[in-house]
């Protein structure tokens, strides 16, 4: 398909979603808002006063809905996009990935932290499986960098592409975390591979 069909279609697509209307009318940047939000629903990791990372957070709807609905939650938000200013939020550009960047977020809490968020994800390529390798990169490191700042009873929820390497990021998951739940939002789209690692308790 060409480019310019590609993006027609995604407008169009865009139009129809109620996901996307609701949060114009609600105030939020993205309508991934509203993943977080079903996830939450179903796991009940979100409350208030929890210490949070959110990984790969622009433009920011995730960080917003935390910080609107959750009282003194002390969250910082990591992106290699800027995110413009959301209130009681501290931002931090750049790749999480980096260890310069890691060491900025725990000095920032400077403690364990109660929940790691990610969704994370690297730029679409067009070609489906090699995007879920890459986000499952992605993963796999939020996973590693998680297992060493969170504490004993810590969750961990991450956005997680079906794929080759789906069944190794459950394995090592396990292998990190007691309870593991794998989990598809209803806002997220039907044709797209994505699913959410939902963890919980270190192991
Ligand atoms: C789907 S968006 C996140 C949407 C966000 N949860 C929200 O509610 O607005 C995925 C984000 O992951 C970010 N990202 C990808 N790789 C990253 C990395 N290595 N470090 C930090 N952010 C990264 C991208 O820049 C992108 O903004």
């Amino acid at each position: 398909m060409k480019k310019n069909k590609i993006s027609k279609n995604w407008i169009n697509k865009q139009r129809r979603d109620i996901y996307v209307r609701k949060s114009k009318i609600e105030g939020y940047r993205s309508r991934a808002v509203y993943k977080l939000e079903e996830i939450n629903n179903k796991f009940k990791f979100l409350k208030n006063g929890l210490s949070v990372v959110d990984l790969g957070a622009a433009p920011g709807s995730w960080s917003q809905f935390m910080s609107k609905n959750y009282k003194n939650m002390k969250i910082l938000a990591i992106d290699l996009k800027k995110i413009d200013k959301i209130d009681n939020i501290f931002q931090l550009k750049g790749d999480f990935t980096e260890k310069d960047n890691q060491k900025k977020i725990k000095e920032y809490f400077n403690d364990k932290v109660d929940l790691v968020v990610s969704d994370m994800a690297a730029n679409t390529s067009g070609n489906k499986n090699l995007d879920s390798i890459v986000t499952g990169e992605l993963c796999l490191q939020a996973l590693e960098f998680t297992k060493n700042i969170i504490k004993k009873d810590g969750q961990f929820v991450s956005k997680l592409f079906m794929g080759t390497t789906f069944n190794e990021i459950v394995k090592y998951s396990k292998e990190i975390f007691e309870e593991i739940n794998i989990f598809k939002p209803p806002a997220s789209r039907k044709d797209s591979k994505e699913n959410f690692l939902v963890c919980k308790k270190l192991r």
